[in-house]
């Protein structure tokens, strides 16, 4: 279905039958809140939805560009002879498979031909599902095939996502999206320790599912408040390093060994620095809590991670404490917690077969009481990671 979909995106935007296809799936962030790129741990869980590539070749070297997911995007051209990152607009969406293929290129791609690619995606627009990991790793796996040389390890796979968000797109992100994307599998979380980018998948417990709510909110400011977190961890992390001089990243310390040095740094730093150690932590403790079936102490974690992401690292914003205040002690719920970046997007509650629709519906009437505009709630299918169709 959404292979026959692709195929008709492909041939009416140029005409021709695609040489190759795949997909790369969006995740969801189940715990571990701005942990990746402080060294420390942190789990997802890949869904059934995400980005579909197809790709077919050219005999120049122009490399041309759409998308179908929100309305059908204009073609966007650029030139293999002249790979550079467009500016903020409407173009820059294509940023996401350029640097991917800008990547492959420094690896040692022979990319002497150009192409034409088209993608779709059936994820959840806004709700921070991470459908820019999904465009990179279904891109680094139709190019890398075109380019004759797949790439089918997941680790690798991973990095080329990531490296291209860093360098070309611009967004210092951790390997969470692109790690969970890659190693996903259907009914499973996928934990990963970023320090050693090590990858490890635990089965979800029996008869649990996810629901996520879209608040359709987002900070103007998003990514940039981003940045700015991941500078102030930085920075903590630097400071830190003058009184514990082997550590490389914040998450090689506990909250303990921080809050011995309160005085050295600046308040915000303290309470990011805070709440990454206490959530690397919480991680490691739900993967063994999870090995031993405790499901209701793992979602226990989830909460006191959002409290944190709240109040310490302080990227909520007052919808999304709505929904998990609203979703905590309802029936069949075992944790909840904002989903990713923060500063807007989502809720995942993780849940048990005793919470209903009827619930989740009740759920989203207080909401829309309380804002004028219910939220958007999905009832999550697991999946499995980025793959050739
Ligand atoms: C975004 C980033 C990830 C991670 C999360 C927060 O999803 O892309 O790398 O930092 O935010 O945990």
């Amino acid at each position: 279905m959404s292979l026959n979909h692709i195929i008709d995106v492909y041939k009416s935007a140029f005409g021709k039958e695609p040489a190759y296809v795949s997909m790369a799936p969006g995740r969801i962030e189940f715990l571990g809140n701005h942990t990746d790129y402080n060294g420390g741990c942190v789990m997802g869980a890949t869904l059934n939805m995400g980005v579909y590539a197809a790709i077919s070749e050219r005999d120049d070297t122009k490399i041309r560009l759409t998308s179908a997911s929100h309305g059908n995007t204009p073609i966007v051209e650029a030139s293999l002879d002249n790979l550079v990152p467009f500016g903020a607009g409407r173009n820059s969406w294509a940023n996401y498979p350029l640097g991917v293929l800008k990547v492959l290129i420094d690896e040692g791609a022979k990319a002497e031909r150009g192409f034409d690619i088209a993608f779709w995606s059936d994820l959840p627009s806004g709700a921070g599902l991470s459908s820019s990991a999904a465009i990179e790793l279904a891109s680094a796996k139709v190019m890398s095939i075109f380019y004759e040389k797949e790439i089918n390890d997941p680790v690798h796979l991973a990095r080329i996502g990531r490296l291209a968000e860093n360098t070309f797109v611009g967004l210092p992100c951790g390997i969470l999206d692109q790690g969970t994307s890659a190693h996903g599998r259907k009914d499973h979380l996928v934990f990963i320790d970023c320090r050693e980018e090590s990858f490890h998948t635990y089965p979800l417990s029996e008869g649990t599912s996810f629901w996520v709510f879209n608040t359709h909110k987002k900070h103007s400011l998003v990514d940039s408040l981003y940045a700015q977190r991941h500078d102030e961890c930085m920075q903590a992390r630097d400071t830190l390093q003058k009184t514990y001089n082997n550590i490389e990243h914040l998450c090689d310390l506990t909250a303990p060994q921080v809050e011995a040095c309160e005085l050295d740094l600046p308040a915000a730093s303290f309470k990011r620095a805070i709440h990454v150690t206490n959530e690397n932590e919480r991680v490691k403790r739900a993967a063994a809590l999870l090995a031993s079936g405790k499901s209701h102490a793992v979602g226990e974690l989830m909460f006191q991670s959002h409290e944190s992401s709240k109040t310490l690292f302080e990227n909520s914003i007052p919808e999304l404490d709505f929904l998990v205040d609203a979703l905590k002690g309802k029936d069949g719920v075992l944790g909840a917690r904002l989903t990713g970046g923060g500063f807007g997007g989502a809720v995942v509650a993780w849940a048990d077969q005793n919470f209903t629709e009827v619930t989740a519906q009740s759920i989203c009437d207080v909401y829309n009481d309380a804002y004028g505009r219910a939220p958007v709630v999905h009832h999550i299918e697991t999946g499995d990671g980025a793959r050739m169709l």
